[in-house]
């Protein structure tokens, strides 16, 4: 596929057949309704929380990771994110549940719940219906009800935000609208910046599709800030533009997977490296950057820094999860590749249930 098509809005909207583009470009909106969904719950803490546990799989899980960093620096127990069949032997009464499913059909979150309302867990459904939201009403578990139709990794807002609402409304966390607020705006102005009428060199996520084409990229994020960023983009780039992709993060990476770049030579040669960088990264992991870059040296084919935008946490984070996904599907139709379709997933949720 020729690299012009990043310049044809017309023929990107055509090779999406399940608009992506449409529900990246209304995430603004999307947040805004995932907020008033959230807030909107009653919902009361039975006994003392003592952890917050999310459970669910791909795009219903990265929502989970969000909360664990967000969370994780405001709340006084911790979050942890589950994605299995099982929960661990921790959860109890004092544990909130989150069990969170796009379809409400996932095999390993639907047994998941059902060991959530076995150990007596506080639970709250997220999803837009289907088997979990059946169980959950029968159990008279709190739902929230998101909608439908977009694919579950374009549903971010839908999957994140209403956690945080809870964890607002049950005093966990400080209020912190303001933040989403913020978030609402600066995706809206973001959005007129990445859209693809936007041509190329104006717009950073052609720009990093392009440099991503015919190569493997490797995100790296930091912990703490855009560690969950980096996981996002590598599982965006795989389920969007059908290619693989891997991250990890700072410091852990110095201390492994930095000494790895002396061989192969041809296949260094093809790798694209993500740096993303936010203002509240640890100040020694900021030094790290430049050392990092300069011990890499020209290993790579390119190293590329990008940076958070915004005010706020929510919004900082949020700006850089916005650019790689619409770095992603840029990717795709570099591919010639409907960016929609995960036909690989279906097939397997498919033979697994013949099983
Ligand atoms: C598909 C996607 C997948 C699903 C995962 C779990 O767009 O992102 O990673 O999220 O297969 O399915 P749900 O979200 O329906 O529980």
């Amino acid at each position: 596929m020729s690299e012009r098509i990043l310049d044809e809005p017309q023929s990107l909207y055509r090779l999406d057949s399940l608009g992506m583009f449409d529900a990246l470009y209304h995430l603004s909106e999307q947040c805004r309704r995932a907020w008033e969904l959230g807030t909107a719950l009653t919902v009361s803490a039975r006994d003392e929380i003592r952890q917050v546990l999310v459970t669910g799989l791909g795009g219903s899980a990265i929502g989970g990771d969000l909360l664990r960093v967000f969370a994780g620096r405001r709340l006084p127990v911790p979050v942890t994110v589950n994605r299995d069949y099982v929960l661990p032997e921790f959860v109890g009464r004092r544990t909130l549940v989150f069990a969170v499913s796009y379809s409400g059909n996932t095999e390993e979150t639907l047994s998941a719940y059902r060991q959530a309302q076995d150990k007596g867990a506080q639970v709250v459904v997220l999803t837009t219906g289907g088997k979990l939201k059946e169980m959950a009403d029968r159990d008279g578990v709190p739902v929230i009800t998101v909608p439908g139709g977009i694919s579950p990794r374009a549903a971010t807002g839908y999957l994140f935000l209403p956690t945080v609402a809870v964890l607002q409304r049950l005093g966990l966390i400080d209020p912190v609208d303001g933040q989403v607020d913020e978030l609402i705006r600066h995706l809206a102005g973001m959005r007129e910046e990445l859209k693809p009428e936007i041509p190329r060199e104006e717009n950073r996520a052609k720009q990093i599709a392009a440099r991503f084409y015919r190569c493997l990229p490797v995100i790296w994020g930091a912990s703490g800030t855009s560690e969950v960023v980096a996981q996002r983009w590598k599982g965006q780039i795989n389920e969007n533009a059908k290619a693989p992709a891997y991250w990890n993060v700072f410091p852990e990476l110095n201390h492994n997977e930095l000494v790895g770049f002396q061989e192969p030579e041809e296949l260094l040669r093809r790798l694209q490296i993500v740096i993303l960088r936010d203002a509240h990264d640890h100040p020694r992991v900021q030094k790290r950057y430049a050392i990092t870059r300069e011990i890499m040296g020209g290993a790579v084919a390119g190293i590329t820094e990008v940076q958070s935008t915004g005010e706020g946490e929510l919004a900082r984070i949020y700006s850089l999860i916005y650019l790689g996904d619409y770095a992603s599907v840029y990717l795709a139709a570099l591919y010639g590749i409907d960016p929609g379709p995960v036909k690989v997933i279906d097939h397997l949720k498919a033979r697994l249930a013949e099983e």
